[in-house]
């Protein structure tokens, strides 16, 4: 990777320390370049006009996805979040009274409430897996549960927002479809800095935002639906975009992934999450995830030697997601006096992964996420920074 030239592509480097990859990352030039232009041209010549001035590249955004992740141009939808994407997969599954979902101790709190509404409006049971001491979801307990009746739905977060695991999303995919079950992944994390492969995965469904490990602009994602479900799952809402009206008492649904859009959508976003891919591929997903992986143990270990810092992290495996805490100051306090000093963290808070939270009984913790543009150096300026806020 050549790292001078790929600050040079994110000035957002020189004003700050951005340690919020997690959050939101830091946009290289290209995808700004490609927003505001597309922006611009709506400014001056016309919303509709545009669209169809950047036809041929706003449908490049389907195939750029496609293969970030090995699927189809037509397996992809394109939305404006993780959470809108991983909705629109998991209430369009017709759930019955008794049906059972499996997921991971790990979940993210707005998949976890959509169980619980599910719970009381259908009548599913929902079924935590125990992790492992390593904190990934064990497989064998997993077999266990999959083996029992009932089960509709495994549904699990890759890498959850508030440390370092990686799910073995791969080991999951098998047993899930070796006991006939759909299979959705929360790959907001993870998208961007992990090789993401869903013949290997073998999930169904697969949800992303762009604005993370994806360096894409805010109010964008994408989710993927293989072939097979395309065929038969009806998407929770309809409009003239995901359907057409044929007759006065009849509609037909398309038949690719985009029957899980709406007609409008922000296509300055979506033209920059395309270039964003676009810039990701040039770049080669493989030598991220190892960059990503190198940089998040120097932090760690940075982190480590500083005296009442403690590191949280669990995975055999880790992702570019650092957390810590300090016995003498919040969290809250630490991001605003690094921000301060234009260091960029955010604060993991109990609620959004409320049982694994309850269960390390953490309150909060700072969360340093690393990106591959990120350097040794950061790391260097903010461990010893951080060592003096402390003192
Ligand atoms: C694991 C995980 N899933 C889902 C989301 C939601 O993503 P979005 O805000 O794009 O809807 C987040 C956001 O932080 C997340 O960390």
């Amino acid at each position: 990777m050549n790292l001078y030239k790929l600050r040079a592509d994110t000035p957002g480097t020189k004003n700050v320390i951005h340690f919020n990859n997690a959050g939101a990352s830091l946009m290289p030039a290209p995808v700004y370049k490609a927003v505001t232009d597309y922006l611009y041209d709506e400014y001056m010549f016309g919303g509709y006009e545009t669209a169809d001035k950047y036809k041929k590249v706003l449908n490049e955004f389907y195939s750029n996805a496609a293969m970030l992740i090995h699927a189809k141009s037509d397996e992809i939808a394109f939305m404006e979040n993780a959470t809108s994407a991983w909705d629109m997969a998991f209430y369009s599954i017709p759930f019955r009274k008794g049906d059972r979902i499996l997921t991971s101790k790990v979940e993210y709190a707005s998949n976890f409430i959509a169980f619980l509404q599910m719970q009381k409006r259908a009548g599913v049971v929902v079924d935590i897996i125990e992790s492992l001491p390593s904190g990934e979801i064990d497989s064998d307990a997993l077999e266990t549960e999959l083996k029992k009746r009932n089960v509709k739905l495994v549904s699990i977060t890759h890498m959850p927002t508030n440390g370092g695991v990686v799910n073995p999303v791969e080991e999951v995919g098998k047993l899930a479809e070796k006991y006939n079950a759909l299979y959705l992944l929360d790959a907001c994390q993870s998208a961007g800095q992990y090789p993401l492969d869903v013949n290997k995965i073998r999930c169904h469904f697969l949800s992303a935002t762009g604005r993370k490990y994806l360096r894409g602009p805010r109010g964008t994602g994408f989710l993927y639906v293989n072939r097979q479900q395309l065929k038969t799952l009806e998407p929770v809402t309809l409009d003239l975009h995901s359907a057409e009206w044929k007759h006065k008492e009849s509609y037909e649904i398309r038949n690719d992934a985009k029957r899980f859009e709406k007609w409008e959508a922000g296509l300055a976003g979506k033209y920059g999450l395309s270039v964003a891919i676009q810039y990701l591929l040039g770049l080669g997903i493989e030598s991220v995830w190892d960059r990503v992986q190198y940089l998040a143990e120097l932090m760690r270990n940075a982190l480590q030697a500083i005296p009442g810092i403690e590191v949280l992290d669990q995975g055999k495996i880790k992702s570019g997601i650092v957390t810590f805490r300090s016995g003498s100051i919040s969290a809250e306090e630490i991001k605003k006096r690094l921000r301060e000093k234009a260091m960029n963290t955010s604060v993991a808070v109990r609620s959004h992964t409320l049982i694994d939270m309850e269960e390390r009984k953490i309150d909060t913790a700072v969360r340093a996420s690393v990106h591959y543009y990120n350097t040794e150096e950061e790391i260097e300026t903010f461990s010893e920074t951080l060592m003096s806020l402390l003192k």
